[in-house]
């Protein structure tokens, strides 16, 4: 079993620790490093160590203090390139090696995005972040960026003294640094060990206030006040996963608020979640993302997929965890809106890939693939879909989340597979071994498209939103009048996103449509998020002009990938506006997140230096 998208070979040798001095110079746009692996042998004779990196620069290499002589290979599109490490001796099996690469980070390093005072909420100091996962790790540390390798983590990070510094890790107190009276030195440990997707980092001008007995907020200053209000229920979703996964292990819990171009809504870091500030405009949505981070905590950071093929390991149990969490906190047919709303994303992404592409499967190949191009819906809701299609099979959601305590149990601090997961499922319900054989497992894992059997799901909470979708999907010209502000005054904000989604499904309404439902919802003063980006895609779709220059605006003013690509692919689809469409992006890539840029050049297929292909 190896790692498609690692050069490192974690059947030879496996990382335990990282000790990493970082110095940040804003000014270059670049971090120098020093790293120190301890790599344990895994066999006789061992000497030649293979780590990956992106676009490192390496300065020197050296084994237990001894010169190491080091090759870099060619360049992969997405994998990097691997450094080849000689040791001037030979280890055996079980024995440790320790070794320093001593190395520089690029500006376009594709893990980092380095901001100026101007993209800043306080204007006066720059900033940067970090989103390593899945595979970009390597190009901020020279590492075996692979999850099925796991270390613990020591961090010494020198930034100029008016910024703090914070990691995925336990913070372990400040100094000036010593070499500098202008620079402070944070130091961080994580005694946990972890996958390196899970390093982070973020250095900025930064506030933290307390939100719980083991959690802070934070942010920029100008939000921290408002993010400790928004994120005030994080301690009560801690106890409610530790109800029901087991103890948390990482000690800390504290969010971290982002500028707006962090590409996702959340992630998972450990001791320091990360989140979009998107979800501070009063977004009930905030809660499921938290309740997924927190989750992540269980399902991805303590059993963690062992490559990139088996993210829905992480993804669909994260899910499935998140929406337990929901069941506890809302009720059964809160989660039960949630589950039958994940069914239909999963039928939105099956249409948008094709049902034929492979990248539909639960398990997909990743050969040759790039993590960030395969990444959807998919390993989410067909994860969750076949998780809760289980429950249903095996006894409900007590019966079923015994099991998902257990498996937690048994892989905690380590990797898994599918087949891992699948065997310990056979072995936990080998009472109802009749029933697990009746289960598709190939239809399910490894064909692309729906799954083979759509569960059951309760519509008490959706039966509102599917109605009035309905009233507008068959509404004639004259129907129109029928429409008033009531109809929306009883729905939550869940179930307004629901009601858009279910009109997304369908063909685009007719132009008179949209503007009579602007008259009487007035859905463009929402400043929520999930319900402004499917306006406005309904809007664009349905060939609104004026709605245009508001759907740019969210794709740039905020960037995360789920709101950007969509709205950047629905005005580049509207013909008149496909000039448009690229012209903004244009203007935009380069403050952009150079993930998110990328994958929005191939979306409306600009080519790397910028033209537009034919
Ligand atoms: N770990 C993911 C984000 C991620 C996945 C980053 C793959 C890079 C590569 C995170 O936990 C996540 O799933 N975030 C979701 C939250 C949602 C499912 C509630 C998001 O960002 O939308
Ligand atoms: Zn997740």
């Amino acid at each position: 079993m190896s790692d498609p998208c690692s050069f490192s070979s974690p059947s030879r040798c496996v990382t335990k620790h990282l000790n990493l001095r970082l110095r940040l110079d804003f000014r270059r746009r670049v971090i120098a490093g020093t790293v120190e692996l301890t790599v344990e042998a895994l066999e006789d004779g061992f000497s030649l160590l293979t780590l990956d990196t992106r676009d490192l620069n390496i300065v020197s290499v050296s084994a237990n203090q001894q010169p190491a002589r080091f090759a870099l290979g060619s360049k992969h599109s997405f994998k990097g390139t691997q450094l080849d490490i000689t040791l001037p001796f030979h280890l055996s099996r079980g024995q440790h090696v320790i070794v320093q690469v001593v190395y520089e980070t690029s500006p376009s390093a594709s893990a980092l995005q380095w901001l100026t005072p101007e993209q800043t909420a306080g204007k006066k100091q720059p900033y940067l972040f970090s989103q390593c996962q899945a595979h970009h790790c390597r190009s901020m540390v020279p590492c075996q960026d692979t999850p099925s390798v796991k270390h613990t983590y020591y961090a010494q990070v020198s930034v100029p003294k008016d910024l703090v510094a914070v990691m995925s890790a336990v913070r372990d107190g400040q100094e000036e640094d010593p070499e500098d009276s202008g620079r402070v030195i944070y130091r961080f440990r994580q005694p946990v060990s972890m996958p390196s997707y899970l390093i982070a980092i973020v250095v900025g001008a930064l506030e933290s206030r307390e939100i719980g007995p083991r959690s802070r907020v934070w942010s920029e200053k100008e939000f921290v006040d408002k993010a400790a209000f928004e994120f005030s229920e994080t301690e009560t979703m801690l106890k409610t996963a530790e109800y029901l996964a087991g103890p948390y292990v990482w000690g800390q819990y504290d969010i971290l608020v982002l500028p707006p171009s962090f590409p996702y809504g959340g992630m998972e870091n450990p001791c320091l979640t990360f989140a979009t500030p998107t979800l501070l405009a009063g977004d009930k949505s905030l809660s499921t993302v938290i309740a997924h981070e927190i989750s992540h905590s269980w399902t991805g950071n303590l059993v963690t997929n062992k490559t990139w093929e088996h993210f829905w390991l992480n993804e669909g149990h994260t899910v499935y965890l998140e929406r337990m969490i929901g069941r506890q906190m809302y009720g059964e047919p809160f989660r039960q809106f949630k589950a039958m709303g994940g069914w239909k994303d999963l039928q939105d992404s099956v249409n948008t890939f094709g049902a034929n592409n492979p990248l539909t499967n639960l398990v997909p190949s990743l050969q040759d693939v790039d993590p960030d191009d395969a990444f959807s819906s998919v390993p989410y809701e067909k994860g969750f879909a076949l998780l809760y299609h289980l429950e249903e099979l095996l006894g409900g959601p007590e019966v079923f989340m015994g099991f998902v305590k257990s498996y937690i149990q048994l892989f905690a601090y380590g990797s898994a597979t599918t087949e891992d997961w699948k065997n310990y499922l056979f072995s936990y319900f080998k009472d109802q071994a009749e029933v697990l054989k009746r289960v598709d497992w190939n239809a399910w894992m490894y064909t692309p498209g729906m799954p083979p059997v759509k569960p059951q799901y309760d519509a008490t909470l959706a039966d509102a939103c599917i109605s009035l979708s309905q009233r507008w999907i068959t509404a004639t010209e004259p129907d129109l009048d029928g429409f008033s502000q009531s109809d929306v005054k009883t729905l939550s904000s869940h179930q307004l996103i629901e009601f858009l989604s279910l009109l997304l499904q369908e063909n685009p309404l007719p132009l008179t449509h949209v503007k009579r439902m602007q008259e009487v919802y007035g859905l463009n003063a929402f400043t929520n998020s999930e319900i402004r980006f499917r306006w406005l895609k309904l809007c664009v779709r349905s060939k609104w002009e004026e709605a245009v220059p508001l759907a740019l605006q969210m794709a740039t003013e905020q960037g995360r990938m789920k709101f950007t690509r969509p709205l950047f692919r629905e005005v580049f689809n509207f013909s008149k506006y496909r000039d448009e469409a690229l012209r903004v992006f244009t203007a935009h890539r380069a403050a952009m997140h150079p993930v998110t840029a990328g994958l929005v050049a191939k979306d409306l297929k600009v080519d790397a230096s910028g033209a537009a292909a034919q």
